[in-house]
């Protein structure tokens, strides 16, 4: 009986994406056959970088980002500070944007901005100013999830750039997060494992914090990396059920480690730093492939995409270009702009949704925890 169920409930399942399939087919082709050009401007202000980007059909006309210099000196980002700085970069970052891809407001066929998750401040500075926009220009407002966005950049249309297929695996590694994705659609996303603690950036930026590097210390990581043994020191690798990551164990070994080696030899850390480096990072890179490979032999999916700050590592993505060699997935790694935050990502998902005609009303609002 429950093998029934079972497979009545798969079945209805495969209808419903189907289904979805069907009716965005039919809206695209609606949409591609009338040579329309739909102009998506975009607004990414989740966390620390203030973006704005043009697209058409698409294609990137342009794609601005503004960092925020002033969390360095706090060793983090300082949530106030950001809303602030957003508030100030913001009519800047657009306007940039507009000019740059060289299209009057007049030409705007929809507002996407980002929704969530992120940080509350950060995120309402993007939400009002895009409600705004949208209410001013009389033009369509199109909420966009900031995790399904950096899944959705591998669908940015580029020249040599082969886009993967659904259903794929999605692994999306930020500071933030730390998701494996089963992804059916572009809208029908499944979170099949996530980080119960930590996100893999917080690992890579706090291992970087304890070894006197300054915020956001993952890229330094790997740029020392490069340089040093990878098995030089021994770090552990998080016991954690099922598809589940965990960083919070890792970090404090890193801390530990380095409290009982300084004590012995206080440059320990000069001394040693490209090989701490290198240690730390393939252990993190190990770490997300044993739970990549589990996943994939699970699903039986073997298109496997990488996105999130953290896809920007060197370590990831030599190990993910080589299991097509090792293993033969299909895998797919972002440009170095669409790894980190930035509204490209945001743009592509909104012409998604466009396609849909999936709009939002002005009762919309921010939010910080917004699932996939
Ligand atoms: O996606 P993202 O720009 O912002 C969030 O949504 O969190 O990710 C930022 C994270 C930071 O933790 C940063 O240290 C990490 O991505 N990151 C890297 C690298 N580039 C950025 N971590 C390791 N290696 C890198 N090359
Ligand atoms: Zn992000």
């Amino acid at each position: 009986m429950t093998v029934l169920v079972s497979i009545f409930q798969n079945f209805l399942i495969r209808l419903y994406v189907l289904t979805l399939r069907l009716i965005y087919n039919f809206y695209a082709q609606i949409f591609l056959m009338s040579d329309q050009k739909i102009n998506i401007l975009a607004i990414e202000s989740s966390c620390d970088d203030t973006a704005a980007a043009v697209l058409c059909n698409g294609k990137i006309l342009s794609n601005i980002v503004a960092t925020q210099e002033v969390h360095k000196q706090y060793g983090g980002v300082v949530p106030e500070l950001a809303s602030r700085a957003h508030q100030q970069n913001i009519v800047p970052v657009i306007h940039q944007a507009l000019v740059k891809a060289n299209i009057d407001k007049k030409d705007i066929s929809a507002i996407a901005f980002t929704r969530g998750p992120g940080l509350m401040g950060s995120l309402l500075v993007g939400t009002s100013f895009a409600k705004s926009l949208s209410m001013g220009l009389k033009v369509p407002l199109i909420e966009v999830n900031h995790m399904q966005a950096h899944i959705l950049a591998h669908f940015i249309e580029e020249e040599n750039y082969d886009k993967p297929e659904f259903p794929f695996l999605a692994l999306t590694i930020s500071g933030g997060h730390t998701q494996i994705v089963k992804v059916s659609h572009y809208f029908k996303m499944e979170v099949i494992g996530e980080t119960i603690d930590d996100a893999v950036g917080e690992a890579f930026d706090k291992s970087a914090k304890i070894l006197g590097l300054p915020y956001p210390g993952g890229p330094l990581i790997d740029k020392y990396a490069n340089e040093g043994n990878p098995k030089a020191f021994k770090f552990p690798r998080p016991k954690v059920e099922g598809l589940n990551f965990s960083f919070s164990g890792f970090k404090t070994a890193v801390l530990y480690f380095v409290q009982r080696e300084t004590k012995n030899d206080p440059e320990f850390i000069d001394k040693n730093l490209k090989d701490i480096c290198a240690s730390i990072q393939y252990t993190i890179v190990g770490i997300l492939m044993d739970k990549l490979k589990k996943a994939v032999k699970e699903t039986g999916i073997n298109q496997v995409a990488i996105g999130g700050g953290v896809s920007a590592n060197s370590g990831i993505r030599k190990a993910i270009k080589d299991s097509e060699q090792k293993w033969g997935w299909k895998c797919f790694i972002p440009k170095f702009e669409y790894t980190t935050d930035n509204a490209a990502m945001i743009g592509i998902a909104g012409y998604h949704k466009y396609l849909q005609q999936e709009f939002s009303d002005f009762s919309i609002t921010a939010q910080s925890r917004y699932k996939i």
